[in-house]
């Protein structure tokens, strides 16, 4: 029925959660109650994109640049990732959904780190939704370590300077065997990508909405796939009613 609604549906959705802090400032709470209100829209919107058919969402939790926030802001945000996995971890993968992490993964301390390889195992032979978390992540971080990684290929004689390609090199991100995202959508008004997912939105999709995102729900998120639906993605060439225009 939701996809009857939804004439294109996108395979992958990726969002960029932002304004947690700003829901709360506008009604004289501490930033942290915004971020706690967020996580309750991650749950709806992952509950949606499930019932909408989409195969990947990827979810931007938290930046490389985010480190830079106040320690306490910080420590909230790490308090409330663990919990998530801890408290949500069981329903995900009854609903069938694989989880996977991207990022930056050396150097996370405590209880982080396993707690993300414990959400990825449990779920590796999940069927249904892919959610990506995007945690400690940063795009340019991100080709920095491909790139590393193919150097040391080359260095070792293994792989021929000729031989990297964009396949290749998307082949070494922390995407590998994603598709790129068809939609991205950012909330709370800012248009930026704020160092998200450079290689791969290369085609995408841009949906701005301007709701905080403790107030994203289904019907904003249906809306943006609507909006999607409707734009004309050339990929470079030509929509596909132009040739007609320009036979003869
Ligand atoms: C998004 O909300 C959550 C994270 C970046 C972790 P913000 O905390 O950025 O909220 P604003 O942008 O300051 O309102
Ligand atoms: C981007 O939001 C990061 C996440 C949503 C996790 P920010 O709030 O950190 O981005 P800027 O600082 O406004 O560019
Ligand atoms: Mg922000």
């Amino acid at each position: 029925m939701v996809q009857g609604e939804l004439p294109s549906i996108p395979r992958h959705v990726a969002i960029i959660m932002d304004g947690n802090g700003r829901w709360a400032n506008e009604r004289g709470l501490p930033r942290t109650v915004g971020h706690s209100k967020g996580v309750e829209a991650v749950r709806r919107t992952v509950e949606a994109a499930g019932d909408a058919g989409i195969e990947f969402l990827t979810l931007f939790a938290f930046s490389s640049e985010n480190w830079s926030r106040p320690q306490e802001e910080v420590s909230v945000l790490m308090g409330l990732l663990r919990r998530f996995i801890r408290r949500d971890l069981a329903e995900l993968h009854r609903s069938n959904v694989r989880i996977r992490v991207i990022g930056e993964r050396d150097g996370l301390q405590g209880d982080i780190l396993p707690l993300l390889l414990e959400a990825e195992e449990t779920t590796c032979n999940n069927t249904g939704l892919t959610l990506i978390i995007a945690f400690n992540y940063g795009a340019r971080d991100e080709i920095a370590r491909a790139v590393r990684r193919l150097s040391v290929e080359v260095e070792a004689g293994r792989l021929k300077a000729a031989d990297v390609t964009p396949d290749l090199i998307a082949a070494h991100l922390d995407t590998a065997g994603i598709p790129d995202p068809d939609l991205i959508i950012r909330t709370s008004g800012e248009e930026r990508l704020s160092n998200f997912l450079l290689w791969q939105a290369a085609y995408s999709e841009f949906v701005f909405v301007p709701q905080y995102w403790p107030d994203f729900n289904r019907e904003l998120f249906y809306e943006a796939i609507r909006t999607f639906s409707a734009r004309d993605r050339r990929f470079g060439g030509l929509s596909p009613v132009a040739p007609a225009a320009v036979a003869g």
